[in-house]
């Protein structure tokens, strides 16, 4: 059985499909595509259905990364498909375990900030309402946070 990921933000267009896609694209280069699967998803359904932000694909494309997939709501079946859970920040966190009424699955609620290596943020920023140097950074960020997650899922398989 493959290792399962999921990446969550608030609305699922900018952050968490970059993490998705940054990861797959790890995975791809270390041959492990059929042992580790990523999915992504939003605390809110404000963007069900849109494609990643423009913003956020103009600034993965710059690194070579290709930006698929479609918003989709976070759902309590989430917490058994999924082996890993991994918020960009704190009311996604928050919002994410509000969804565990019994409380069973904050094991699987992870930071992903927890995974970087040479940043020191604890949370993704929100790149949403700021300017293009903010797509930017979070690039850099989960590039480097995604790297150490790899480490960490490899000890997994
Ligand atoms: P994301 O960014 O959570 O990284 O996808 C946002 C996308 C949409 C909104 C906020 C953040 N919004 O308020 O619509």
């Amino acid at each position: 059985m493959a290792y399962k990921l999921l990446f969550v933000c608030l609305g699922n267009i900018c952050r968490s499909p970059s993490a998705e896609n940054i990861m797959r694209h790890l995975i791809e280069e270390e041959d492990l595509a059929d042992q580790i699967i990523c999915d992504s998803a939003g605390t809110s359904s404000y963007h069900v259905g849109s494609a990643p932000d423009r913003r956020m694909q103009a600034a993965a494309r710059k690194k070579g990364i290709k930006l698929l997939g479609q918003s989709r709501q976070f759902s309590r079946a989430d917490f058994q498909d999924f082996d890993l859970i991994l918020a960009m920040d704190n009311d996604n966190y928050r919002n994410i375990l509000s969804l565990d009424r019994k409380g069973e699955y904050g094991d699987k609620v992870k930071m992903m900030c927890d995974y970087a290596e040479n940043f020191r943020d604890t949370e993704v920023p929100d790149p949403y309402y700021g300017g293009d140097s903010g797509f930017d950074y979070v690039i850099d960020l989960l590039l480097d946070a995604c790297d150490g997650l790899l480490t960490e899922v490899k000890k997994e398989l």
